[in-house]
């Protein structure tokens, strides 16, 4: 249908023309052609048409005007119906709903627009936009465009309540037109924000929070993509470990930056992100921009930032404690090597082990090519080379240098530690330039060896390559040369200490031989059987394998092996005959006076046995103490031999001497029960080889 025909009255007016005229065109012609037209019943008739005309045309608009009611009608209904859902869905949403005439006044306001701002509904109609909005400066340039016909999208501003308070919304406004396309008025939707915009606020906070933490940790953070390997974000820690500045790193990857010193191990461990195994706590080892490794610690996971995977690599640098560690190895090794030196010097008093052990600790501990400890001889006042390690050339056992003279002389004058970092430079002139030369030396210390204020020697350390020494191996070195100059001390002192035992027991020894030359000389008769049993014994000592240290004491003890009789009297030892009970009471007690005599003296402790024991019988039956067999000390029981022997064959004031014979018999019969058989065997075996003794 034609616009113009949806028009009501229009169209009835035109059912009307249309009706009219067909009505005018067909009766005259039908009345006409019925009755002529001049005859009275004609104009009679003309009449009744009209009339019915009247009657026609007021039945057609009344069928007309009551068909339109019906739609009206309908109309009207849906439209209360419409009106109704609108009204509903007006007052039931949850979003408030203005309705604003085009000078922004509210013309109306649904409950839920009351419920938010705290007004009634009535009190909202009649206020201005401007009214409800702590933004009126804002609100009025939207409002603005708005009438302008600008499309405004969704926006958030912030309204004032009833009370006084404020609340954030979300705003969408709109402008409606009427039929005409005319601005009728303006809708406007408002949503509550106040619980988007807390969580909002929430997020932004842990946000904050987070990159905080990110941005200041001290811990290295790396952010790389698992797509190609590029820095997505870095934070300062792992900047200044990686030594990158900002722009270098970001959207780098590891691998062009070649930041990774184990290659093959980052791999293994991508390996095991890729299998959803998290990487924790390794060692990984960062190449910095300037080249410098550095130690690290790292763990890397999976994450997911904005939908992409990423891995998240963390890292401390632990370049320190590591070098801390290396430090403290170093330390305890230096330690331990300190005090195996020690017990070098405690357990060998020999000088050469000791220094020989001194200087292979001094070459390792220190890592240095050869060091030498040269001696100072006071007498020669010269220094001489006692021990070296690390050298090659002979030169270094030629080593003779004068206190002053040279470099090791000038150690010794000064007593301080000499350092010459760059040997060729001295040139030639010096004695020891030959050993230099040949060993390509260059750099050298030489440490004065100093204990108890004197000076011992010098210890020297050679290099073939520039050492770059630290304090702390400065202090080592000056450690290593006390423990030397202790050592030599200590094996000086013992050499001392040796020589005057020596000379001590040389001093006692002489003692012992004038005690027993004494006793001797006080019995007349048995002068010197003192010195030949003492020799006969040690010839016999000899035979029976005892060894040369045994051999001393039985020697001492031999010799002092009747010092008891010195407390027996002149009257009984000088008896022409036989010795009464009493006396021979008294006699049986001269190897107990030997012993209480001798056991004071330290030194003569382990050569008692003979003067103590030296009258007991294998089989029992002798004196002091009844010992029997094996009991009797085995230097007892060779002596007993010897002296009885030496005894028979002396005259005594009782009775003459016996003869070699006699007195081979003599032994031979006691063997078993005055001596011990094993012994007598080897005595006259061995008196059967040297005649000279008969
Ligand atoms: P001595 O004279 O040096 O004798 C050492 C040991 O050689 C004696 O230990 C004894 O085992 C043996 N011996 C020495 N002379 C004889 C001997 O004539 N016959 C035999 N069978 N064995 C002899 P003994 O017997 O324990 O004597 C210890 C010491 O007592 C003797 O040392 C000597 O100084 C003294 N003595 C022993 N008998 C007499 C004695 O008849 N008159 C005197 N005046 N002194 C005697
Ligand atoms: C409204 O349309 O109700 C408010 C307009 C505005 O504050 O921007
Ligand atoms: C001694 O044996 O050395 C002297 C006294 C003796 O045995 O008769
Ligand atoms: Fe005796
Ligand atoms: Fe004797």
């Amino acid at each position: 249908m034609k616009s113009w025909l949806r028009s009501r009255p229009l169209r009835t007016a035109l059912i009307y023309i249309v009706f009219g005229s067909l009505w005018i065109l067909i009766s005259d012609n039908v009345l006409d052609a019925l009755i002529p037209h001049t005859s009275q019943t004609y104009i009679q008739a003309q009449t009744i048409k009209g009339w019915l005309f009247i009657l026609f045309s007021a039945l057609l608009l009344l069928s007309i005007m009551q068909s339109d009611m019906k739609a009206l009608k309908k109309n009207e209904e849906e439209l209360r119906k419409n009106e109704m859902k609108y009204r509903a869905l007006f007052n039931q949403t949850h979003d408030a709903v203005f309705i604003l005439d085009l000078q922004g006044y509210h013309l109306d306001a649904n409950q839920r627009a009351a419920a938010m701002l705290g007004y009634t509904r009535e009190e909202l109609i009649g206020l201005k936009f401007s009214d409800i909005s702590a933004e009126k400066e804002k609100s009025e340039i939207i409002f603005k465009q708005l009438l302008q016909g600008d499309q405004i999208p969704l926006y958030e501003r912030i309204f004032k309540k009833k009370n006084g308070e404020t609340i954030p919304v979300e705003v969408n406004v709109e402008l409606v037109r009427d039929s005409h396309g005319m601005p009728f008025h303006i809708q406007s939707t408002i949503r509550d924000i106040t619980e988007r915009k807390k969580f909002e606020e929430t997020l932004r906070r842990s946000e904050i929070l987070f990159f905080k933490i990110f941005r200041s940790s001290p811990i290295g953070i790396n952010i790389f993509r698992l797509s190609d390997g590029r820095s997505y974000n870095a934070n300062d820690a792992f900047l200044e470990l990686a030594g990158y500045p900002r722009e270098e790193l970001i959207n780098h990857s590891a691998a062009e930056l070649n930041l990774f010193v184990d290659t093959e191990i980052r791999n293994t461990w991508m390996a095991s992100l890729k299998e959803g195994r998290r990487v924790v706590n390794q060692d990984a080892r960062i190449r910095r921009k300037s080249g410098e490794i550095r130690n690290s610690l790292a763990s890397l996971d999976i994450i997911e930032i904005n939908g992409e995977a990423m891995i998240l690599t963390i890292a401390v640098d632990i370049t320190e404690r590591k070098n801390a560690e290396a430090h403290i190895r170093t330390q305890l090794k230096r330690l331990s090597a300190l005090n195996s030196i020690d017990r070098a010097i405690s357990s060998s008093l020999n000088i050469q082990t000791a220094l020989d052990i001194l200087l292979g600790e001094v070459v390792s501990q220190l890592e240095v090519d050869s060091a030498c400890i040269l001696l100072f001889n006071n007498t020669s006042q010269v220094l001489e080379n006692a021990a070296s390690r690390g050298f090659s050339s002979p030169f270094i056992h030629q080593t003779s240098v004068r206190l002053g003279d040279e470099l090791a002389g000038k150690v010794g004058r000064d007593r301080k530690v000499l350092h010459i970092p760059n040997l060729p430079e001295l040139g030639n002139g010096y004695q020891r330039w030959e050993l230099i030369k040949a060993e390509e030396f260059r750099e050298y210390f030489g440490v004065p060896l100093i204990a108890k204020g004197q000076f011992k020697g010098v210890l020297e350390i050679f290099n073939r390559k520039p050492l770059h020494p630290d304090v702390e191996w400065l202090d080592y070195l000056e450690t290593l040369g006390e423990q030397a100059a202790i050592a030599i001390e200590s094996a000086q002192l013992f050499e001392g200490l040796q020589r005057s035992n020596q000379e001590l027991t040389m001093a006692y020894d002489a003692t012992i031989a004038g005690w027993s030359r004494a006793m001797d000389l006080r019995d007349k008769e048995t002068e010197g059987h003192t010195k030949r049993v003492s020799n006969l014994t040690i010839k016999l000592a000899e035979f029976l394998g005892i060894s040369p240290q045994e051999q001393i004491h039985i020697r001492r003890g031999a010799l002092l092996h009747d010092i008891g009789k010195l407390g027996v009297p002149d009257y009984i030892l000088h008896k022409p005959g036989k010795l009464t009970e009493e006396e021979w009471d008294i006699m049986r007690k001269h190897p107990t006076y030997a012993h209480d005599m001798l056991i004071s003296i330290n030194y003569l402790r382990p050569a008692l046995d003979i003067p103590y024991c030296h009258h007991e019988k294998w089989d029992g039956s002798g004196y002091p103490r009844g010992l029997k067999g094996e009991d009797i000390p085995l230097s007892a029981r060779i002596f007993a031999i010897v002296d009885v022997w030496d005894a028979l064959r002396s005259d005594r004031p009782y009775r003459s001497g016996w003869s070699a014979q006699q007195t081979y018999k003599y032994i031979q019969t006691e063997s078993g029960k005055h001596f011990d058989p094993k012994i007598v065997d080897v005595f006259l075996k061995m008196l059967d080889e040297s005649p000279e003794w008969f």
